[in-house]
């Protein structure tokens, strides 16, 4: 079987022997210098300090690999997702119902959003599936998640309000995941509406306008008033044409889920962005600990679906578990590998706590000396 030396594996992570001897006593394992650890020893060892070890004998390294190069032949174009964000209150909830013609706002516990909202629009020019993240600055997360699943940010600013707080920090989010930008001025219809000012804050931010010699695209719109939203849309999908978006549907699905909640009837639910492959009903699959059956697959009209593809939102019912917001979610061939998957890391997960406990027990063991 394989085995490493310990005075090896300090060598080659450039650490102290001692060091990883103390580690070691920290998960309850007795290791000289001249030790050989077995490979589960060794990777657990190794994570302790940040590394990850190849070559594991473990399947799950196939599933986790990025999954294979796909060929040119089987890209199909999809969808572009596109993530509204900006400043509480600023209309970015509004804004995505008068695209849809709808009146999520009008559900909303005090006005304020709480989720991130997925849906599928079938626009004049195109399909975009549309992320709606909350402004409030308790929800940093939400969004930070949001601008990682996307394409592109519509980055909705008030023209009566300016930047704010929360609108720095969704250019922050943006800019670290390397998210294109469109700027929809909103409520234009306002007294007091300055949308010039928007664009010197912003351009402040090095988000400089086009018509200022700046490579930004600007929108002004009213949600109210439903106007501006055509042009919106139109630089959006030209922004998207340029991206050449593109995903293999003919492969197990995989994607990651946005949100997850436990509903009192249907148990644990997740709503997951696809993207690339095709779910179906009935696949097994894994997610972050858990893993699961697709009982049963929704629109986000409720409507059920036998199977989705690439950048489809949708709601699944059949985790064991509650999955957690952010985790990928693949299909694997055979439910009792997704168990086993799930088993593992539910392990691994619990040792990583087991021996930072006992690693504070050893910290105070020695400073009790
Ligand atoms: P959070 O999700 O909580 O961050 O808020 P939001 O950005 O989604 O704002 P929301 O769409 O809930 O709108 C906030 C308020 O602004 C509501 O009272 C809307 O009616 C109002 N509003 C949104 N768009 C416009 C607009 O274009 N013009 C005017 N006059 N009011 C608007
Ligand atoms: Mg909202």
């Amino acid at each position: 079987d394989e085995a490493i030396r310990l005075s090896d594996m300090a060598h080659q992570m450039g650490t102290k022997a001692q060091d990883l001897i103390k580690a070691l006593f920290g998960m309850g394992v007795m290791a000289t210098i001249n030790q050989s650890l077995d490979i589960d020893t060794a990777s657990l060892l190794a994570s302790e300090f940040g590394y990850e070890v190849e070559n594991v004998s473990f399947d799950e390294l196939e599933f986790l690999a990025p999954s294979e190069v796909d060929k040119e032949e089987d890209l199909k174009s999809r969808p572009p997702v596109v993530t509204i964000m900006g400043h509480v209150d600023h209309g970015k909830t509004s804004l995505l119902d008068a695209i849809r013609l709808s009146n999520v706002t009008d559900g909303e516990a005090g006005g304020i959003t709480q989720h991130i909202g997925a849906y599928h629009v079938q626009t004049a020019r195109g399909e975009i599936v549309f992320l709606d993240t909350p402004g409030h600055e308790a929800f940093t997360t939400m969004r930070m998640r949001g601008a990682q699943v996307t394409d592109i940010v519509i980055l909705v600013v008030a023209a009566d309000d300016g930047v704010m707080e929360q609108t720095r920090e969704a250019i922050s989010h943006s800019k670290a995941a390397g998210v294109p930008i469109v700027v929809a001025v909103n409520k234009i219809d306002k007294e007091g509406a300055n949308p010039d000012n928007v664009k010197r804050e912003l351009a402040e931010q090095g988000l400089v306008p086009e018509d200022w010699g700046g490579d930004t695209i600007f929108a002004h719109v009213s949600a109210k008033q439903k106007t501006g939203l055509d042009e919106l849309l139109e630089m959006v999908l030209l922004q998207a044409e340029v991206l050449e978006l593109k995903a293999n549907p003919d492969k197990p699905g995989r994607g990651h889920i946005v949100e997850a909640r436990l509903d009192k009837g249907r148990g644990p639910v997740g709503t997951m962005l696809i993207t690339e492959g095709t779910i179906n009903q009935g696949d097994s699959f894994v997610s972050g600990v858990h893993f699961g059956k697709v009982r049963a697959m929704f629109d986000d009209q409720g409507k059920k679906l036998k199977s989705a593809g690439p950048a489809m939102p949708v709601e699944i019912q059949g985790f064991d578990g509650l999955p957690e917001a952010g985790d990928e979610l693949f299909v694997v061939e055979e439910e009792k590998v997704a168990r086993r998957i799930a088993q593992s890391r539910a392990m691994k997960q619990r040792e990583k706590i087991l021996s930072s406990k006992s690693k504070v027990t050893l910290e105070s063991f020695l400073a009790s000396k």
